[in-house]
């Protein structure tokens, strides 16, 4: 879908979206509108539920008195409360209602937001940015669209005072964006297309806008000691890689900050085999390496004055005689031995080598990881907040905060020494499963034993990595949730 920003003015044709307030006030363009209408707005307003509320939104076919086919009045709710992640939900209904509707080039005249936190320039630039996430579609595998389905809006055209500013605060949002659709589409991909040789292909991908991209494969991960990682691969066909993302936008002399995903890129359980109904949820098994990918993308398309890592940590977790056992003990890359009880708890013995690994070689300020880990996490949260554990209050305040502010919120769990005795065991220095009870908790405390000193924190994104039902800026499937609010983070705290 093309997005452009121009001056306000009533088209000649099509479809004119304009908006009112809460309280059925139309804004100054609306009321003019209205007026060479003879009041069909107003009174559309009035024959029907639209009360100019932030979820309303009212279709007036073939006004009388103007040459337009169809105006859409929609609602900016209380002003006071308008902000960028109001401008984008706005931006996604709208593109949905408009899609359904069968519109295939729109107009939206963005005014009257005097006295909202944001000002009208950069709601308009976030408006589109909305628009164009819910436009996303991941469809490349139907050969017969199905009639009626198929997204018809191909223009949106948003109308500002200002609308170079507009275009211009568009350009990093638009970074952002392509960030999040890379994140989708490897995240969508099932796993006899997406597995860890193709995953790095796709990252290589990013060196042409600069970032540095190397790629272990297992004789390297071998030679580093990496025994936990291999041993989660050990089983499959296809073989495990580590990829290493670097993007140097900060001072040559900074520290880089570091992002680590789980990039089970089909997690079948193992010898430990899953049940069979749902299973096919776990090709998203690489949610976070699919993140910390888009993130690494995005961060380069907009030029972000940070030194920045990212590392995916990939395997394909499988049954089969080469698989690893029930009872086997590995030695990570630490040194420190872990006797894999259960074959299906691998997303943490990836991450164990792939964080100790980043921590060891690039000293970071701080460690992210990403994980879709546990579904302990799921019964525990729901999809409203992915978990959060962390070994530094500063670092996961403002984790929380960037993830309220871009609507991926966070929920902060604890960390307690009770819960590592969880993982002891007699045979190694630990085991990979800590039992039923906190079960999210002791699998970020077996994370937090290879971390060492870093800064880190830890996010379990099992719940929202995947979303069931569409949601205003995210159609339903892959969410990238975390990429947003990485970038957020970023942006807030580590640009300067
Ligand atoms: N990938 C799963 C966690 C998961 C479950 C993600 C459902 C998304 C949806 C993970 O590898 C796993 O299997 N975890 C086990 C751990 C258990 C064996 C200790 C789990 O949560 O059941
Ligand atoms: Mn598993
Ligand atoms: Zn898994």
């Amino acid at each position: 879908m093309k997005i452009s920003f121009a001056e306000p003015a009533v088209p000649k044709s099509g479809t004119l979206v304009v908006a009112a307030r809460e309280g059925r006030t139309l804004t100054p363009f609306a009321a003019a509108l209205d007026k060479s209408a003879g009041g069909a707005l107003r009174r559309g307003m009035e024959a029907s539920r639209f009360k100019g509320g932030k979820d309303d939104i009212l279709d007036l076919l073939a006004p009388a008195g103007l040459k337009l086919g169809r105006i859409v009045l929609v609602g900016l709710g209380k002003v006071g409360e308008f902000d960028a992640g109001r401008a984008e939900i706005l931006g996604g209904n709208l593109c949905a209602r408009l899609n359904s509707a069968g519109v295939k080039a729109a107009t939206i005249v963005l005014d009257g937001l005097d006295g909202a936190k944001i000002d009208e320039v950069l709601a308009a630039a976030h408006l589109g940015t909305g628009a164009r996430l819910r436009s996303y579609r991941f469809d490349k595998y139907r050969t017969k669209e199905k009639p009626g389905k198929k997204a018809t809006l191909a223009s949106l055209t948003v109308m500002v005072k200002g609308a170079s500013k507009a275009r211009k605060a568009f350009v990093p949002l638009t970074a952002i964006a392509e960030g999040i659709f890379l994140t989708r589409d490897v995240v969508s991909e099932p796993a006899n297309v997406l597995n860890p040789i193709t995953f790095a292909k796709a990252a290589k991908g990013l060196e042409k806008i600069g970032v540095s991209v190397e790629v272990l494969t297992e004789p390297a991960m071998k030679r580093l000691g990496m025994g936990a990682l291999l041993g989660v691969g050990q089983g499959s066909a296809n073989p495990s890689r580590m990829v290493v993302m670097q993007w140097r936008g900060g001072a040559k002399d900074a520290k880089p900050i570091a992002f680590v995903g789980k990039g089970v890129t089909f997690d079948t359980g193992g010898i430990s085999i899953k049940p069979a109904g749902g299973m096919e949820d776990m090709k998203w098994d690489m949610g976070g390496a699919g993140v910390v990918l888009g993130l690494m993308k995005a961060l380069a398309g907009r030029k972000a004055k940070v030194n920045a890592i990212g590392i995916a940590a990939l395997a394909e977790n499988m049954p089969s005689s080469t698989a690893q056992r029930p009872g086997d003990i590995v030695t990570t890359m630490s040194g420190q031995t872990v006797e894999v009880l259960n074959t299906d708890a691998e997303g943490r013995l990836v991450l164990a080598d792939a964080l100790w690994y980043c921590q060891d070689r690039f000293k970071p300020r701080l460690m992210v990881d990403l994980a879709t880990l546990t579904g302990a996490i799921i019964i525990a949260l729901g999809n409203q907040y992915a978990g959060l554990f962390s070994n530094n209050d500063q670092l996961a305040k403002r984790l929380a905060e960037a993830g309220e502010a871009v609507g991926e919120k966070l929920w902060r769990m604890p960390l307690a020494d009770g819960y590592d005795k969880q993982i002891d065991t007699a045979a190694a220095d630990m085991k990979n499963i800590g039992g039923r009870e906190g079960g999210s908790i002791t699998a970020a405390q077996f994370l937090q034993r290879f971390v060492n000193k870093t800064h880190w924190a830890h996010l379990d994104i099992a719940a929202v990595t995947w979303s069931k039902k569409d949601l205003p800026t995210v159609p339903k499937g892959s969410t990238a949730f975390g990429l947003r609010l990485l970038d957020n983070f970023i942006a807030a705290h580590y640009e300067k």
